[in-house]
């Protein structure tokens, strides 16, 4: 919508007076008059129409009329259109009156008898007031606009910031992953498997979506572990498995100061901490382990144990959901690792169908 500039406005006043006489001497007085057109009715039933449906940018009018007085014109007005000033003709000074207008938002009172000068100092000064009333108006919708605008691109800017960010999440991974031959597609299982227990622990849609970043995030401190050391095919000494055992903290180091949520760098460092407390870096116990951290152990350690290992052979899904079972209290939350045996059968359907759990990886589980 344009803006009416002031100059551009061509205003109407309604004059609302039963009193013939008075009507007469102020349409007289307004003769040749500029600035504004006087629209005048003796009928105040009919001045209801008139406030309905005329354009209007104030309303002079009389208090003591029959069927509808002063207050009644001045509530239709309000409803109509709240910009328009009302101006009250009072014969009397009745306080009760007076107060109850100023209540209702009376703009000025006119008191009889005035002189046509004092009616159009007051008319000019109402009419000002519309002015400024709908440019206040129309500034705030512009306003109100502008902001929808800007939301708009905003969230537009939001999704594409997050689809490049989620991007670059998988090619760090891949680029761990060519280092670590046997673990190939071992994050993407990972982070399937825990969106499926996340689900059946009723995750919603945010949680889900750290747990998803963390999740496939969570071996991301190996890219610091020399690759004769990750991919040797013998036991570990002491030594390299102590090499090993810093990746969950050096990924979390190199992810904090990206900005990610505390709970992602919390997945990371704490994946691989025992609910007993005898896993490591920190030997947290219990729930001082991260919730998406407790998911994702029993995820990452189904994987683990059913993945082919040149210095070990892999166990099979149901052996490995026996073992996640089995050491329930010890090494797994004993919620999460009941849920996923008890719902193994629908949980594993995820590493059956390679384009349903790749689906899950996107943002719209
Ligand atoms: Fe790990």
């Amino acid at each position: 919508m344009m803006v009416k500039k002031a100059y551009e406005m061509q205003h109407r006043v309604l004059i609302i007076d039963d009193d013939l006489a008075v009507l007469n001497s102020i349409r007289l007085g307004l003769e040749g008059q500029k600035g504004f057109a006087a629209i005048t009715t003796d009928d105040p039933v009919r001045a209801l129409k008139m406030i309905e449906e005329e354009d209007i940018s104030t309303v002079v009018t009389d208090v003591a009329m029959p069927q509808v007085n002063g207050l009644t014109i001045i509530k239709a007005v309000r409803e109509r259109d709240e910009k328009i000033p009302v101006i009250l003709i009072t014969g009397s000074s009745d306080e009760w009156l007076l107060r109850e207008a100023i209540h209702l938002g009376v703009y000025e009172f006119l008191k009889k008898p005035f002189s046509i000068s004092d009616f159009l100092v007051t008319v000019q000064q109402s009419l000002e007031t519309y002015e400024l009333r709908y440019q206040n108006e129309m500034y705030k919708t512009q306003l109100q606009r502008l902001v929808s605008e800007r939301t708009t691109e905003l969230l537009q800017a939001q999704i594409k910031l997050q689809k490049s960010y989620l991007n670059t999440i998988h090619a760090m991974v891949n680029a761990m992953e060519v280092n670590d031959v046997y673990t190939r597609g071992h994050s993407e299982r990972v982070t399937a498997l825990a969106i499926v227990l996340g689900k059946e622990l009723k995750l919603n849609m945010d949680e889900l979506s750290e747990l998803r970043i963390g999740a496939l995030l969570h071996d991301l401190g190996k890219i610091g572990v020399i690759t004769t050391v990750l991919n040797k095919e013998q036991s570990l000494s002491e030594d390299e498995y102590q090499i090993i055992k810093m990746h969950p903290e050096t990924g979390a180091k190199i992810l904090s100061p990206i900005g990610f949520a505390d709970s992602i760098i919390r997945t990371i460092r704490e994946h691989h901490e025992w609910f007993n407390g005898a896993g490591y870096p920190h030997g947290l116990t219990g729930e001082e382990i991260h919730l998406y951290a407790r998911i994702v152990s029993v995820a990452d350690s189904f994987d683990a144990m059913t993945s082919k290992r040149l210095y070990r052979e892999n166990l099979d899904y149901a052996t490995a959901a026996r073992e996640i079972y089995k050491n329930r209290e010890q090494q797994f939350d004993p919620q999460i690792a009941k849920i996923f045996y008890e719902k193994r059968d629908s949980i594993l359907q995820v590493l059956s169908r390679p384009k349903a759990w790749d689906e899950l990886l996107t943002l719209d589980l």
